[in-house]
């Protein structure tokens, strides 16, 4: 799966693409993650400047619709397999995870990144891009909305994970739309407090019916609007 990011700040990534799990299926060219910057497709190019102050007024600025229309067309151009475009925005459609479901099985996205107080409108109305908010919350910019959404779709790209098992057992994820329960490793005890121990029993029956018991607490407790 290819993911295209059109940002202001692409070294913001750097970090990002080559540690943990994202790293390893990148080498593994199990994904596949462009950068493209905006500025490249600046009408100007000696300042390259891609923001304008708004008409009729107000504070800040906004992405020009000429530069975003331009890139978006050219990175589209650059494989013949048609991408879906996500324009990240706080005014989106919110993310969770069976949108990250839906998008994992496309073969490419293309995530536009926003800054300052976003983009010119016209680059939704000739894009048509879907667009997505990561929370309720305004970021300073889209770039950090990207790889959230990057993180979630990557870990369901089929040999991503070791164990394909903890996709369907992870929070919210197919098969299970609750919260997981709670896990324990070695030492057995520390400070006065112990591993549950059915976990330590070998009874597997035993132990799924706590987890399951487990689930329903904390979904209860903690997110009772998903019951
Ligand atoms: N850009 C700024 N805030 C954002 C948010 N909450 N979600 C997606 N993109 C954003």
């Amino acid at each position: 799966m290819r993911f295209d990011i059109v940002t202001l700040f692409p070294d913001l990534f750097d970090g990002y693409l080559t540690q943990g799990l994202l790293g390893k299926a990148i080498e593994r060219n199990l994904t596949q993650i462009h950068r493209h910057n905006l500025r490249d497709f600046a009408p100007d190019t000696t300042h390259r400047p891609v923001d304008d102050k708004p008409f009729g007024g107000g504070p800040g600025m906004l992405i020009q619709v000429e530069p975003t229309v331009k890139c978006v067309e050219a990175v589209q151009a650059q494989s013949t397999t048609p991408a879906r475009t996500i324009l990240l925005t706080p005014q989106g459609k919110r993310f969770n995870q069976p949108m990250a479901e839906d998008f994992a099985v496309s073969e490419r996205l293309i995530l536009l990144c926003g800054r300052y107080e976003g983009f010119d409108q016209r680059v939704t109305d000739i894009l048509e891009p879907e667009e997505v908010s990561v929370g309720d919350f305004v970021l300073n910019g889209g770039e950090v909305a990207a790889m959230l959404i990057i993180d979630a779709v990557v870990r369901l790209i089929p040999g991503v994970l070791g164990d394909e098992q903890s996709n369907i057992d992870d929070s919210f994820s197919r098969g299970n739309r609750l919260l997981e329960f709670p896990q324990y490793t070695r030492p057995r005890e520390f400070r006065g407090h112990s591993v549950p121990d059915v976990l330590l029993s070998g009874d597997h029956g035993a132990i799924a019916k706590w987890r399951e018991e487990q689930t329903q607490l904390r979904t209860n407790e903690r997110r009772s609007d998903l019951l």
